[in-house]
């Protein structure tokens, strides 16, 4: 058990799961985080692609990246979530630009491909 200041605490907070009734930090063991390859397949999203997607994105337009993998508009939401606890991320782009957007639906940084589908299982 690690004892802590309050501010330490909050800063921890935001990256562990912790304990902070007892005014200490209970840094819980990596195996309590469940990682992508340990949640039930039924509550992963659809793989819609093993690869990224390169989509040219227009200053100032609004766009609904689909998170739940079930959109025939791939990358794009098109309201297939219903029903789902999944959500569409939307965003505005900012300028022209080229953007990799994930198609295997297990990034952490969401529209953008981080590399996640290079540690998909083999299809079956
Ligand atoms: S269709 Fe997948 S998030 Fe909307």
């Amino acid at each position: 058990m690690v004892r802590r200041s309050k501010r330490k605490l909050r800063r921890l907070s935001r990256n562990f799961p912790v304990n902070v009734q007892t005014d200490s930090v209970d840094i819980l063991p990596c195996a309590s985080i469940p990682s992508p390859l340990t949640i039930p397949m039924s509550e992963l999203p659809k793989i819609a692609g093993r690869t990224p997607v390169k989509v040219s994105l227009e200053e100032g337009k609004n766009y609904a990246y689909c998170t739940c993998g079930l959109s025939e508009n791939q990358p794009f939401c098109d309201g297939a979530h219903k029903g789902t606890d999944f959500k569409p991320i939307v965003f505005t782009a900012e300028a022209d630009a080229d953007m990799h957007v994930c198609m295997c639906k297990r990034t952490a940084n969401g529209p953008r491909c981080d590399g996640m589908h290079k540690s998909l299982p083999e299809e079956s």
